[in-house]
């Protein structure tokens, strides 16, 4: 199946008992069995749920995956990965990581005695410098949260494919539908759901797939022994967000676009990042690894004014100022106050994240509309 047939069809069969053509929310902890060990395939629903096993099986098939496990929410996904490892084992990951997924690793992992390093990973030369015996795991995020960097999956996972070390691609803000990490030789790809997958606001969720039988038992295992799944109605409102993600995040693609070229010419902008632009950094990798360039706009203000960035943020009326991204609805975000506030301003400002940058997560709304929005607040 292509991938506008799989959003619509894969993992999705009619209800073997009533033959329901949507599946149904199987809202039950646990399975009758008509004796003991003998079942139809569940047992307890920690371990599995049909509603949920649906999903595993659709958000796997997207990203060109065997295996796909949900769980509660993005961090519960990677929290299943960094689990895999053991104590001494070293990360090497991006410098401009989504803020929760550092504050993951620095403040929960550290502790267990996993080392964690942050390079900027726009060139593959610091990767292969901070490899070495105890390294684990490569978490790549692309493009990243909130500076659009695009980071090259398929020059890391060549560089490391004859080594034991896991290559883990963060896909939340391409979506399979843009960008198939699997397909670029990574191991594990991870979703938060909450987002483009999801699409509706309603839900907080993540995800992990993977083609390697190893690692999806460990996945499973973990999955089962820590028990960060997410509930049965989720997982259907999760299968019926699927379904239009092809035309969703094409039009997010769309009016991103719109939206990045307005702000570009805008007197009051600094910079604009969005993947899209011939001078973005890394552009030609965007190009070459992602099928367009989505719906997420960053950009700086003239003079970096920490005052007229929090004003912007507050007259906008269609952009709605608010955590998270994805949805049908465009939000408007502070990334230094709001998403990235636990990185240090230090550490932070390293990676660009200035004062003054706005985050867009710009929805499917009439463009001209958006852009007005956006014109007014910068009166
Ligand atoms: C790129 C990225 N990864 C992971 C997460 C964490 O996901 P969740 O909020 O579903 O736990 C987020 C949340 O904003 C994100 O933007």
């Amino acid at each position: 199946m292509k991938f506008n047939t799989k959003v619509i069809h894969a993992g999705v069969e009619p209800d073997p008992a009533t033959g329901a053509i949507m599946t149904p929310i199987y809202q039950t902890s646990t399975y009758v069995q008509e004796e003991i060990g003998k079942h139809k395939g569940f047992e307890y629903s920690r371990t599995g749920n049909p509603t949920r096993a649906a999903l595993e099986a659709s958000i796997a098939s997207l990203e060109n995956a065997k295996f796909g496990a949900c769980f509660g929410s993005g961090l519960a996904a990677i929290d299943c990965i960094i689990k895999m490892l053991n104590p001494g084992d070293e990360v090497i990951s991006t410098n401009d990581l989504y803020g929760g997924s550092y504050r993951i690793f620095k403040t929960i992992f550290e502790k267990y005695g996993i080392k964690f390093h942050f390079v900027n990973m726009l060139e593959v030369e610091n990767v292969k410098n901070c490899i070495n015996d105890n390294t684990k795991l490569i978490w790549i995020e692309t493009p990243t949260n909130p500076m659009m960097n695009t980071i090259d999956i398929k020059a890391i996972t060549k560089m490391v494919s004859s080594k034991d070390i896991m290559v883990g691609v963060d896909n939340t803000f391409a979506t399979p539908y843009l960008q198939r990490p699997i397909d670029l030789g990574a191991d594990i790809v991870m979703h938060s759901v909450t987002k483009f997958l999801g699409g509706h606001s309603d839900v907080v969720m993540g995800a992990l797939v993977t083609n390697n039988d190893q690692i999806a038992d460990e996945i499973y295992r973990i999955q089962n022994s820590s028990g960060a799944v997410c509930g049965p109605m989720d997982s259907f409102l999760v299968l019926r967000g699927i379904k239009t993600l092809h035309l969703r995040v094409q039009r997010h693609c769309e009016n991103g676009k719109k939206v990045a070229k307005f702000l570009k010419t805008h007197p009051k902008v600094d910079q604009v990042f969005w993947p899209g632009f011939e001078d973005h950094i890394n552009h030609d990798v965007a190009k070459s690894q992602m099928s367009d360039f989505g719906g997420m706009v960053s950009f700086t203000l003239v003079g970096d004014d920490l005052e007229q960035a929090k004003k912007i943020v507050s007259r906008t009326k269609l952009f709605t100022l608010a955590e998270s991204l994805g949805g049908v609805e465009s939000l408007i975000g502070h990334p230094s106050t709001m998403t990235h506030a636990s990185i240090p301003r230090e550490e932070r400002l390293k990676s660009g994240v200035k004062d003054s940058l706005i985050r867009l997560s710009v929805g499917i709304e009439d463009s001209n509309d958006l852009i007005n929005d956006l014109e007014n607040s910068m009166l």
